[in-house]
């Protein structure tokens, strides 16, 4: 993949990032890819105790991280968290540079975290979202379209036609997030006009990923139609297929549709935890993207990079 203006904006070498996962964005995972010339992101929840201190548990990855590596990494900031402003504090102390936010308002944080010199991504679904984010002075969005595991915008926007209308509707860099797996995801999403791609489930199946060995293998088991849709309407969340998954997709939340406290109780991050980091899948819940049905090996970083660059290369010129 071409060096793009993203390249330049976050200092690494390949337009390729690794989604910030919550319990298994660990150090050794977001080294390593920073190593290999992409974007690390750290999650604050990475490998954290059920009972351990979030911020404490941030700080002490960050150090780790920057042991590991001088290359750029970033920071996932879930922005509804009650402890958001002890985690930036924790973050601009230790010298973090780059922030990926999500799950609120960009006007909430943006101008705090620029204030410290800190480039800022921020997630969107939809167009609307992102030239909101764009207006509060964002530096880069990052399209994530449907296929993306996890909670999923009301809107169902497949990232094959979010990304090229996100490109056209702002003027900052647009990153392309869900369903990227390989080397064909990342010419596709180029060709959308995206200027880097973000990924998560290859990542969450590679070696140095703190995420369970159960989830890992059942990553690369999984078809096409590995994945389900839980949540209803209004909360949609991508979930692997499991007994959990659909008893839930039968059952439905147990609160009415437009009650967030009902999601987070059953298909929150806490729910989350047993399957991916724990291996519980008969009784968890496990975050999981719909290009999971493309992922047959679990290989390291190095040779996830490897495919993306090398393989890319191939195909824009076997494309012409
Ligand atoms: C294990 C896992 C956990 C995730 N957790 C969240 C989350 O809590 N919130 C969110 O907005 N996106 C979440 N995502 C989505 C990622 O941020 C990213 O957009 C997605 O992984 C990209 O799509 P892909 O999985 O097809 O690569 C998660 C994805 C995975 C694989």
């Amino acid at each position: 993949m071409r060096r793009t203006q993203v390249c330049n904006t976050l200092s690494i070498a390949h337009p390729i990032l690794q989604a910030g996962l919550p319990w298994v964005s660990n150090p050794e995972l977001v080294a390593a890819v920073s190593n290999a010339g992409g974007l690390g992101v750290l999650h604050p929840t990475a490998g954290l105790d059920v009972d351990g201190d979030l911020v404490a548990n941030l700080q002490a990855n960050i150090r780790r991280v920057q042991r590991l590596t001088s290359n750029p990494f970033g920071i996932a900031l879930y922005l509804p968290n009650p402890r958001i402003e002890d985690m930036i504090e924790a973050a601009t102390q230790d010298g973090v540079r780059i922030a990926i936010t999500y799950g609120g308002s960009p006007a909430l944080y943006t101008g705090t975290l620029k204030d410290h010199d800190i480039v800022v991504l921020h997630q969107v679904s939809t167009v609307r979202h992102a030239r909101g984010a764009e207006a509060q002075g964002v530096d880069i969005v990052i399209a994530e379209g449907f296929e993306a595991g996890g909670l999923r915008g009301p809107d169902k926007v497949s990232t094959m036609v979010l990304v090229p209308q996100v490109a056209t509707s702002i003027s900052i860099p647009v990153i392309a997030s869900g369903g990227v797996v390989d080397a064909r995801g990342v010419v596709a999403a180029r060709a959308l006009g995206a200027q880097g791609v973000q990924m998560g489930t290859r990542f969450a199946a590679t070696q140095e990923c703190i995420s369970h060995q159960n989830f890992k293998e059942a990553i690369v088991a999984a078809i096409d139609s590995g994945t389900v849709i839980v949540g209803g309407d209004r909360w949609p969340t991508r979930i692997l297929r499991n007994g959990m998954a659909l008893r839930m997709k039968e059952e439905g939340l147990s609160g009415p549709d437009n009650d967030f406290e009902a999601w987070e109780h059953e298909l929150g991050m806490a729910m989350a935890r047993p399957a991916m980091l724990d291996g519980n899948l008969e009784d968890g819940i496990a975050y999981t993207g719909a290009g999971t049905g493309l992922i047959s090996e679990i290989v390291n970083v190095a040779e996830v990079f490897k495919e993306l660059v090398d393989g890319g290369q191939a195909l824009a010129k076997q494309l012409g």
